[in-house]
């Protein structure tokens, strides 16, 4: 059976207003990794970071989802094949456009983690800086999203689907962060063919077999069409 793994950034959610990292203006002109983006900067600063993530919070609870997120939801649906859904990023417009079982390797906005005992809940819209946690009540509540240094979620279940996929797709990712900007190579490994989709060619696009630039919500429903229609 053809299975396709798809890999998503930042990238597949700008033109629903939610900023990218690295592009001008981006996230991280504004404020440093290793603030707002590590157990370091968490245990140095933990208001910083609450209002960092907040702040991204309320953002991602205004954008809705564009027509990228929704063509990937529609192949989810109706692809006869298998479709794995893999997302670096922490918003949920992926759920929104219609996909379900998404993968999440850094982690979620809409969750919190208690850095005490690993529990997880809901997270409310404005954290506190001594969030309690609701199972062993301590004031140990973080954001549940995969900072730099952290290993990042699902893992086991990623590799294992790139190693037996049939085409391996990333979209609106820069290349700029291990281990997903290594995907393509493993997929490459297991005989899949790869194609990037993105505004610009990618850190990693020589890795790629083809590749498909220009806007997310015009490349991507357009390849999606083609996936559907067997071409
Ligand atoms: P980046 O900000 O690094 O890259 C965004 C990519 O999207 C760039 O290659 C852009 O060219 C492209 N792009 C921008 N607008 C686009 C559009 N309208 N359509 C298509 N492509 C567009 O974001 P990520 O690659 O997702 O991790 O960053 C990876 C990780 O680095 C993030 O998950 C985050 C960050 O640090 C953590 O916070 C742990």
């Amino acid at each position: 059976m053809e299975k396709i793994v798809i890999l998503t950034g930042a990238g597949i959610s700008a033109e629903s207003g939610l900023g990218t990292f690295r592009d001008a203006g981006g996230l991280w002109e504004q404020h440093r990794i290793e603030d707002v983006a590590t157990p370091e900067g968490f245990a140095r600063d933990p208001a910083l970071v609450q209002r960092f993530y907040n702040a991204r919070r309320a953002a991602a609870a205004e954008a809705r989802p564009n027509a990228a997120h929704e063509a990937l939801g529609r192949l989810q649906r109706d692809y006869p094949g298998e479709v794995v859904l893999v997302t670096q990023n922490v918003d949920a417009l992926h759920e929104a456009g219609g996909a379900r079982d998404v993968l999440h390797m850094h982690g979620e906005l809409a969750s919190a983690l208690c850095a005490a005992c690993g529990h997880r809940w809901p997270a409310p819209m404005e954290m506190q800086v001594k969030e309690p946690c609701p199972a062993c009540d301590r004031p140990a509540g973080r954001p549940d999203i995969v900072w730099f240094g952290e290993v990042p979620y699902h893992m086991d279940e990623i590799m294992a689907h790139l190693k037996d996929c049939t085409l391996f797709a990333a979209i609106g990712t820069s290349g700029e962060v291990y281990p997903a900007a290594g995907f393509v190579q493993i997929a490459d490994i297991a005989g899949a063919h790869s194609v990037e989709l993105n505004l610009e060619a990618s850190s990693v696009h020589s890795n790629f077999a083809e590749a498909r630039l220009g806007r997310a919500t015009e490349v991507v429903p357009l390849w999606v069409a083609e996936l559907l229609s067997g071409h």
